[in-house]
């Protein structure tokens, strides 16, 4: 079969099956079922698919056709200039939180500092790795209570070249001990569940399906992460040192209130390419 046919035939099942990127769902698991780049189908829509390929392309667009993103089919997932493997162990990285990492960058002007970073619920390593690439000299903590998910990060700072700078640690937030062995921070990052236990049924397949349910839910309100780490972020951070957290749309307020119910003092909101509020920034003061 022809890459050409093929494009067609998996477009209009996916569209059919009412998926709003079907021939860019399509053309990406074609491509990775014949290992090439994407531009590869555009100048060679005559390219003949082998049969074996066929086979897995046709598997993956089953998966697809479940919802299944196709992020997780290709296992990869495109996140500040880095690609990630990401699994069913780990959230899929959404572009929003990179509103977080450009926070990041317009209060930690020095791209040389030395700065020691903890990423709180790191899932896959991408905030903690994209902080890394941007700050040469930095290293960084990925802390999660997922084994499985702290070994996906760990692969993905080994096949980024951040495994020097970056480790891992299997923690619950809300223990308390754990930070003492930590040590302070110049900066914590973090993108906690945040999502309600009643927005459930608004969720997409893909999301709800998809990610791992201790990385989207938190609580009647979505606000129990943030209640549980606030009140380490003191002991964590060394003074002025900054938090930077993501949240979820119409939460600003409430996070604020509760980081800075502990100590901390609000310094700025951060938005996203969709001109909602996406995160805040706190710091501990000097005294
Ligand atoms: C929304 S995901 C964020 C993943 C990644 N930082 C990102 O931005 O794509 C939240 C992460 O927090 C972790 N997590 C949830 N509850 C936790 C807890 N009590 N202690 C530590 N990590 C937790 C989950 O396993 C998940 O990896």
């Amino acid at each position: 079969m022809l890459v050409k046919e093929l494009l067609s035939e998996l477009t209009e099942r996916f569209e059919r099956a009412g998926l709003d990127e079907a021939r860019a769902d399509a053309r990406l698991l074609i491509s990775f079922g014949i290992n090439k780049q994407p531009v590869f189908l555009r100048m060679n829509p005559d390219f003949e698919i082998e049969s074996d390929d066929l086979t897995k392309i046709r598997a993956f667009a089953e998966r697809r056709l479940k919802r299944e993103p196709v992020s997780k089919i290709i296992q990869t997932r495109g996140f500040w200039r880095l690609d990630f493997k990401v699994t069913a162990d780990v959230l899929d990285p959404r572009p929003d939180s990179e509103t977080l990492i450009e926070e990041a960058l317009k209060l930690f002007k020095d791209k040389l500092a030395p700065l020691k970073i903890l990423d709180l619920g790191t899932g896959s390593g991408c905030l903690a790795q994209a902080l890394l690439c941007e700050y040469v000299n930095a290293t960084a903590i990925g802390l999660d209570s997922s084994e499985k998910a702290l070994a996906i990060a760990a692969e993905n700072a080994l096949t980024i070249g951040m495994k020097k700078r970056f480790s891992t640690v299997l923690a619950d937030w809300n223990v308390d001990g754990w930070e003492k062995s930590l040590g302070t921070f110049d900066l914590i990052i973090a993108n906690p569940p945040y999502i309600a236990e009643k927005e459930r049924p608004t969720l997409s397949p893909e999301v709800v399906d998809y990610d791992p349910e201790q990385a989207l839910f938190a609580g009647a309100d979505g606000l129990d992460a943030y209640r549980r780490i606030s009140p380490v972020l003191p002991r964590l951070l060394n003074k002025g040192g900054v938090f930077i957290a993501e949240f979820g749309q119409g939460q600003e307020e409430d996070v604020r209130r509760i980081i800075c119910s502990n100590g901390l003092i609000f310094k700025t909101f951060g938005t996203d390419l969709g001109g909602i509020t996406r995160c805040l920034s706190a710091f501990l003061p000097e005294s």
